[in-house]
């Protein structure tokens, strides 16, 4: 599977979030991945739909926006005017259902999301749902910089392995939260394809040489 990097802004300086987005793309980012946080659903606050909206015409890369919010339903409008790709909401804070029927009815990727404490089962109607994303959080949501929780690998197998038993072997799964170039590969070998990377990435001396390694 074509594996994709996703740098998330977060970890960026958000005095620059224009310039920030164009380099990624220069560096050869795949998405950009944008950690909205609403204060209530994780106890930090960054940015909404509006900030999304003005780094839109500073990429044409894929807007993947993780909503780490209550009551995601408020704001999928918003964020698909807004210029969003991909929006991924949080299954412990919704009906995914209903969220991915509304997510689609914009023409825009729909994707699900579970804590490290939910089981990984909670994912598996999001595939019967057509997702066309899942993530798995390997960090506890809100801050960036965190160390990966190991037991994240086995839960992104058990995934892999229940979206071939559904005919969607090529399902993306995106992974968010402590992913360095030494953990990477177990990420990808269990069956991830979408690497989420802060940090990693806004800490290196080269950005596109570190992004290029995270893609193994
Ligand atoms: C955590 C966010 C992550 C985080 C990843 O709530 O969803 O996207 O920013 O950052 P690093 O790579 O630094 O763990
Ligand atoms: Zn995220």
């Amino acid at each position: 599977m074509k594996i994709k990097i996703a740098p998330s802004i977060l970890a960026s300086d958000f005095s620059k979030l224009g310039e920030t987005v164009g380099l990624l793309e220069r560096s050869g980012a795949d998405y950009i991945h944008c950690d909205v946080m609403d204060g209530n659903f994780v106890p930090p606050i960054t940015f909404g739909a509006q900030t999304v909206k003005a780094i839109r015409p500073h990429t044409s890369l894929p807007l993947d926006c993780h909503l780490m919010v209550l009551h995601p339903e408020t704001h999928i409008e918003d964020f698909a005017l807004s210029g969003a790709d991909i929006i991924t909401v949080h299954a412990e804070a919704c009906n995914i259902p209903a969220l991915f029927k509304q997510i689609a009815s914009y023409g825009i990727k729909k994707s699900a999301v579970i804590n490290p404490e939910t089981p990984v089962e909670a994912l598996f109607p999001a595939v019967e749902e057509g997702a066309d994303m899942l993530l798995l959080m390997s960090v506890h949501p809100g801050w960036g910089g965190q160390k990966f929780i190991g037991e994240t690998l086995k839960k992104i197998e058990l995934l892999r392995e229940f979206c071939i038993k559904s005919g969607r072997a090529e399902l993306d799964i995106e992974v968010d939260g402590g992913i360095t170039e030494e953990n990477v590969r177990d990420v990808i070998a269990a069956g991830a394809n979408v690497i989420v990377a802060g940090s990693t990435v806004f800490r290196a001396k080269d950005m596109a040489e570190t992004i290029g390694r995270l893609r193994g």
